[in-house]
């Protein structure tokens, strides 16, 4: 069996074993999957000591997704813009940086919820990791505007302008402002803030929201319950993070296996499960 692993602190919430044990058993593939917690000072010892292992990848979690950007030998595309990883790749002495993070956000909107993103306006609210993690990729789409809103502005200007030169590229009206200065409405509102795990409201007016748009929070469970519960009581599809999760992981399943899972299907049945 080929060892894999995702690191973080904590990880003993983490889906991915349960997702990616779904996904060699329906694959066929020889992955074992499992998670170790890593001190906060421990992240680059633990790398190498699951390399010397024998281990061929894993998946990094909070807090070490920007740590591990800073260690690896190559880094994808898209893991560079997002200036940090969530899958690492162990390939004889060298270690590969990627970024599924943004991808798997496209798959679940467009694919699992079927939004098509060409052309539509998006809000990007938040300016931290998250949502650094899944810019690249929703310029990528080709949308007509995107607008980042962030409480603190600054962090929205400097992602913003990090991104400039791909937005130009993909035609994409890229702008930045401050929470309370968000004009117009949107298709599409992902919501990247954790206000709801510091018990705040969501942080956008209702305003922003065309009539039946799709608001989806990076969150799931209860952190994502009343963002849900606000975007469908203003006549929006709420749609949690979940699917991005299975999503992610499969893109990161694709990048060491060279296989693609059936991600839906195991969307699914997590959703059984959890509901169970
Ligand atoms: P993550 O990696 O989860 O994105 P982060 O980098 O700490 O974590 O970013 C958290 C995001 O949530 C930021 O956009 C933050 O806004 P600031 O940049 O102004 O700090 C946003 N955020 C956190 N608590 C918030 C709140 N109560 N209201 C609005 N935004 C909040």
């Amino acid at each position: 069996m080929d060892q894999y692993c995702v690191m973080g602190n904590p990880v003993g919430h983490s889906k991915s074993p349960w997702i990616h044990a779904r996904f060699a058993a329906l694959t066929g593939q020889p992955v074992e999957y499992g998670r170790r917690l890593i001190p906060f000072d421990g992240f680059a010892a633990a790398l190498q000591a699951f390399a010397a292992e024998g281990g061929k990848g894993c998946n990094v979690t909070v807090p070490f997704k920007f740590e591990a950007a800073t260690l690896v030998s190559r880094r994808s595309a898209r893991a560079a813009l997002a200036g940090a990883c969530n899958v690492l790749r162990f390939d004889g002495g060298d270690l590969t940086g990627d970024n599924t993070d943004g991808i798997g956000l496209v798959h679940d909107l467009q694919g699992n919820a079927g939004m098509a993103l060409a052309g539509r306006d998006l809000l990007l609210v938040g300016a931290g990791g998250a949502a650094a993690g899944v810019l690249g990729p929703l310029l990528d789409t080709r949308p007509r505007r995107v607008v980042v809103a962030n409480r603190t502005v600054d962090k929205a200007r400097a992602l913003v302008a990090g991104h400039a030169t791909l937005a130009t590229a993909n035609d994409v009206a890229l702008e930045s402002c401050s929470l309370t200065d968000v004009t117009g409405c949107f298709d599409v509102v992902v919501n990247a803030t954790a206000s709801s795990l510091a018990g705040d409201a969501v942080p956008v007016p209702a305003t922003v929201l065309k009539p039946g748009a799709l608001a989806c929070d990076m969150m799931y469970g209860p952190a994502a319950d009343g963002f849900l519960d606000w975007a469908r009581s203003h006549g929006a599809i709420g749609r949690d993070g979940l699917g991005m999760l299975v999503e992610q992981a499969a893109e990161a399943f694709w990048v060491w296996r060279g296989v693609r899972p059936p991600a839906a299907q195991v969307l699914a049945e997590l959703r059984a499960e959890l509901a169970a």
